[in-house]
Formats: C-alpha cells, sequence, structure tokens
C-alpha cells in the first residue's frame, strides 16, 4: 500500500518565467519502505520535500501523504510526518536535551509523555550520554542527530530527510544511516535525499534520479541499473592532452559515451571493458599519450546518471 502518492507535482519559483524547479514529478512509496531521490544540486529534491511538507505550496499538480492531500489537508499531512530539513535549526545555547524538550512541546507532547519520548530519542540517536551539553559544543554530525531527534518525538508514520549526511564525519554518517535502517524496520516509512550514489545505493528499497526537476527513472537498484545494461564503467588517466584523448576514445568501437571528469580523468562507457581496453591504449599510444591509471567498476547508479543525461553525478 502507497503512503505517499505524488501526482505530477510541479514549482515554478517566481512565474512567469521562474525557474522550472519541480517539473511534473510522479511516485509512490510504499508502507515501511526507504525510497531515496538521488539527483545532483538543483535537481529540485529540497522544493520537492518541502511541497510534501506542506512548506510551499505547489505550481501544480498534487501529493497524498497518509491519504491526505498537501494542497487541502495540511494539517493532517503534517501530523503524519516527520521533517528533517537541509538546514539545522536548533537553539545553540540550549543542551540537547532542552532543544528536544522545547521541540517536544511544540508537537504538543506534556508531562511523562514528554519525558519518555525525549529519552527514547535521545537513545534512537545515541546521544544519551551527552544530552546535556549545550548544542554549541556538538560536532556537525551530532547536531544533524539532535535535528533527526526532533522529526522523530511525535513518532510520525513518514519521515522525510533532505541530505542528512551532507558535510559531516564518517563516523556520525554511518551513525545516521544505521539509525535510518532500524527506523524502517520498525515500520517507519522514510523519504530520503541525497547527491551520494553510494548512501542511496545502501539505504534504499526503491531510488527516484531526478534531475532538473524532472524524475528521469524509478526503480529497485537492480532494476536502474539495468538500463545500462551490461556496459561497464571505465575510468582513465593520461598524462596529457586528457580532452583530446576523451574526443578521439569516444570514437573508438564499443564506447557508447566518453566524458572528462574534473581535470585528470576519463570517464566511458563501454560495452566489453575486455575487448575494449585494448583499443583503448592504441588510440592513446597513436595520439602519442600514456595511460597512466585506469580502473574499471560494475554498473551502478553513478553510470544510470552518466547513461541518461551525459552527465557525472557529482559527489
Ligand atoms: N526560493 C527559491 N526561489 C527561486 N528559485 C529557487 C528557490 N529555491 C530553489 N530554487 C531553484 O530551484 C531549483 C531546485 O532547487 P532545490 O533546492 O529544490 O534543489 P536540490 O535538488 O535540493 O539541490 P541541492 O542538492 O543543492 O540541495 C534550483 O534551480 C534552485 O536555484
Ligand atoms: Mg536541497
Amino acid at each position: 500500500m502507497a503512503i505517499v502518492e505524488v501526482l505530477d507535482l510541479r514549482k515554478q519559483y517566481d512565474p512567469p518565467k521562474g525557474v522550472l524547479a519541480v517539473d511534473g514529478v510522479s511516485f509512490d512509496i510504499g508502507e515501511g519502505e526507504i525510497f531515496s531521490l538521488l539527483g545532483p544540486n538543483g535537481a529540485g529534491k529540497s522544493t520537492t520535500i518541502s511541497m510534501l511538507s506542506c512548506l510551499l505550496q505547489p505550481s501544480g499538480g498534487d501529493a497524498r501523504v497518509a491519504g491526505h492531500s498537501v494542497v487541502s489537508e495540511a494539517q493532517a499531512v503534517k501530523e503524519a510526518i516527520g521533517v528533517v530539513p537541509q538546514d539545522i535549526a536548533l537553539y545553540p545555547d540550549m543542551s540537547a536535551r532542552e532543544n528536544l524538550v522545547f521541540w517536544g512541546k511544540m508537537y504538543g507532547l506534556r508531562g511523562e509523555e514528554l519525558t519518555r519520548r525525549v529519552d527514547e530519542v535521545l537513545e534512537l540517536i545515541t546521544l544519551v550520554d551527552r544530552q546535556k551539553d549545550r548544542l554549541e559544543k556538538f560536532s556537525g554530525g551530532m547536531k544533524r542527530r539532535v535535528n533527526i531527534g526532533v522529526a522523530l518525538l511525535h513518532k510520525p508514520r513518514v519521515l522525510y530527510l533532505d541530505e542528512p549526511t551532507v558535510g559531516i564525519d564518517p563516523q556520525s554518517r554511518r551513525s545516521i544511516l544505521d539509525g535510518i535502517l532500524a527506523l524502517r524496520d520498525q515500520g517507519m516509512t522514510i523519504l530520503y535525499t541525497t547527491h551520494y550514489m553510494a548512501e542511496a545505493q545502501e539505504l534504499s528499497d526503491r531510488v527516484g534520479i531526478v534531475d532538473h526537476g524532472k524524475m528521469i527513472a524509478v526503480g529497485t537498484n537492480a532494476e536502474l541499473v539495468q538500463i545500462v545494461g551490461a556496459e561497464a564503467h571505465v575510468v582513465l588517466s593520461v598524462d596529457h592532452y586528457l580532452e583530446g584523448m576523451v574526443e578521439r576514445w569516444s570514437e573508438v568501437k564499443g564506447v557508447t559515451k566518453a566524458m572528462v571528469d574534473g581535470d585528470e580523468h576519463a570517464v566511458l562507457l563501454v560495452q566489453d571493458a575486455n575487448e575494449v581496453l585494448p583499443r583503448l591504449f592504441e588510440a592513446a599510444a597513436a595520439a602519442g599519450a600514456r595511460i597512466t591509471e585506469v580502473s574499471v567498476t560494475e554498473p551502478n547508479l553513478e553510470m544510470v546518471f552518466l547513461h541518461l543525461t551525459g552527465r557525472a553525478l557529482r559527489e
């Protein structure tokens, strides 16, 4: 059963000439599922989350969350969801516990129930032993965990997390990802946004790949990877003349896409790496360049994005 149903959702900022940040997006999220929106900067992820949180009025389309319309039943939607926004909003001069108590009261929790929920949430975000420290003393990752705790206080059925692991240490990242998997195992539905391919791949039951306001592919990892079929991902470095080399390689038989990635690498999609690699070396030799590094990767979501857009999904 779908608990989130998004139907042709649209947002144009500053109409009529403003950017179409979300351009007719539709998807469903099943109850108890982790669904990720994977896309680069500016793809429209936060705009989508804002509309699904009733913080931003859609320009068109609608979505139902726990059976309620985000356009006409905002209050019921807000009761069903917890939102972890991309930008942290907490009080730096209050402790972790005080922040949770403050937000718990905002949600209408009182007395023993409030105390119990705050204790449970501190356990969940593994900050029991730091609960009395002021937020300003916390690392970015710890603040992020408190932010997640706030969104969980009222036991929402659906949790939205907007890029919760950007700019934090690896240990906090691990703790957040494990926490999300644990919440899913308890039956919570999760909508997650990220531009990290590896995170989407690890966490999600299904992934929607978004770019320029459009959902360009949706499915399980296995389904999405089939889009690139048996193609392999080859990354090459040469000692000089990278752009020229990429042009030459793009014409080699068996190469379906070739592009420059950053200053040092060429990224190629090829049909059969073992067959194509010798030709790539030959082409380099013929151009007087030496290959200094080469790697071959199995199909992944990064390749799906590259295949569909011709651009790299930059981390
Ligand atoms: N308040 C706003 N007014 C006008 N344009 C906006 C506003 N917010 C976002 N945009 C534009 O809408 C598009 C989508 O932005 P959005 O923040 O939804 O993308 P995103 O996928 O969340 O990106 P990021 O990964 O950088 O967070 C971008 O082109 C952005 O510049
Ligand atoms: Mg965003």
